[in-house]
């Protein structure tokens, strides 16, 4: 029985969760897909560096042709982040017939449509669901699992960083500079942790949930952000004791054909069920006109809560090869209204 091979772009710390679930969880792989899974080639930027994570040292490569041209490659799996390099590296992809897994949510806010469309056009799978909330499933949940609702409401704290400095600044008095540190430690924190502290994360998150959950173009460049780089301990301290927890919230709002969506943080009485989330973990609150409330809680950043949603993405690929499925707009998560509104 033929192995499925994996090329992964980046061996950081969601590439070597993505190695962990793919090593540990081969007897689980085989029961959902019926065939081996094997990782045959790694591009990162430094061969020699120590890693947490063991691979055989011929694995790696620092030449995306080396994945990009190799024809026993099916499946590339991206979690090295960057835009302008890497949204090539997927057309290119994509264009040689191989299915993308990808987390990468800044080139999804920006370019999702158009490389939803090349997947499509070229009969092949690009799957996102770790882009948005980490461990949390919530873009099937959007396009699947609430697929006959008409959402109208969304609210959430979508960064794992900002919520984990926001928990250790009001709960433990930490200071604002150290708890950044300890995040980008933990591998919370993207590269630039820029784009966590100022809301532009985010930011980014929520234009794929609101695009998702609305069936509408929506573009990061409308949306209000504000993030938390300002926000002193005294500021939480006095929100505290008024019993306020301060979180930087998404909301992402539909009225008709009027869109609101906005990043920024808030002070929320400690009754509200987003004040008790804490630490990288996220929550996303989403309202449908049929269903009402809904709730969606679990680990928003980190090695291996990213990668099981890398892995069960690459389980659905995989599921899709062997129905014959792959880049059928019914199957892979699609931005339906924008492509619609694209082809006319
Ligand atoms: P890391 O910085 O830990 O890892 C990035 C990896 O990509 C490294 O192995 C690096 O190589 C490699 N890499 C980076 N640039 C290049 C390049 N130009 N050429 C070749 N290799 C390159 O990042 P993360 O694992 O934290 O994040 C990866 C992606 O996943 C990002 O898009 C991020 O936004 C997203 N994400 C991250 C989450 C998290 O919790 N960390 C959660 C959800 C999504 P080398 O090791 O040699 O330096
Ligand atoms: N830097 C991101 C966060 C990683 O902290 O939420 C998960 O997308």
């Amino acid at each position: 029985m033929k192995a499925i091979s994996i090329g992964l772009f980046g061996l950081g710390t969601v590439g070597s969760g993505v190695v962990n679930i793919i090593e540990n969880h081969q007897d689980k792989l085989m029961h959902q897909v019926g065939c081996p899974v094997k990782i045959r080639k790694i591009l990162v930027q430094d061969i020699n560096k120590n890693r947490g994570v063991s691979v055989d040292p011929l694995l790696l490569t620092t030449n995306p042709n080396e994945i990009l041209d190799d024809p026993d490659i099916d499946v590339i799996i991206e979690v090295m982040g960057g835009i302008v390099e890497t949204k090539k590296n997927i057309i290119a992809a994509l264009q040689n017939g191989k299915h993308v897994v990808t987390a990468n949510k800044d080139l999804m806010a920006l370019h999702g449509s158009e490389l939803l469309t090349v997947a499509s056009e070229s009969g092949c799978d690009l799957y996102y669901e770790a882009s948005v909330a980490g461990g949390i499933p919530i873009i099937r949940t959007l396009v699947d699992g609430l697929a006959s609702d008409r959402i109208v409401k969304m609210m959430g704290i979508v960064n794992g960083t900002t919520n984990f400095i926001l928990t250790k600044m009001s709960q433990e008095g930490k200071a604002y500079q150290s708890v950044l540190k300890e995040a980008q430690e933990l591998g919370f924190a993207e590269s630039d942790p820029t784009s966590d502290v100022e809301g532009l994360d985010a930011a980014r998150k929520m234009t794929i949930l609101a695009t998702l959950g609305f069936s509408m173009k929506i573009d990061l460049e409308d949306v209000k952000v504000s993030g938390i780089s300002n926000i002193s301990e005294e500021d939480l301290q006095y929100g505290k004791q008024l019993g306020y927890t301060m979180k930087l919230i998404g909301h992402a709002h539909r009225d008709g054909e009027k869109v609101e969506v906005s990043v920024q943080p808030t002070l929320l009485s400690n009754r509200h069920p987003l004040a008790s989330v804490n630490n990288e973990y996220n929550a996303i609150y989403v309202y449908g006109e049929a269903v009402g409330e809904t709730m969606f809680y679990g680990p928003g950043a980190g090695s291996l809560p990213t990668a099981t949603a890398i892995v069960s993405d690459l389980v659905a690929v995989m599921k899709n090869m062997r129905l014959g499925v792959n880049g059928k707009n019914a199957v892979t998560p699609q931005y339906p209204k924008i492509l619609k509104d694209e082809a006319e």
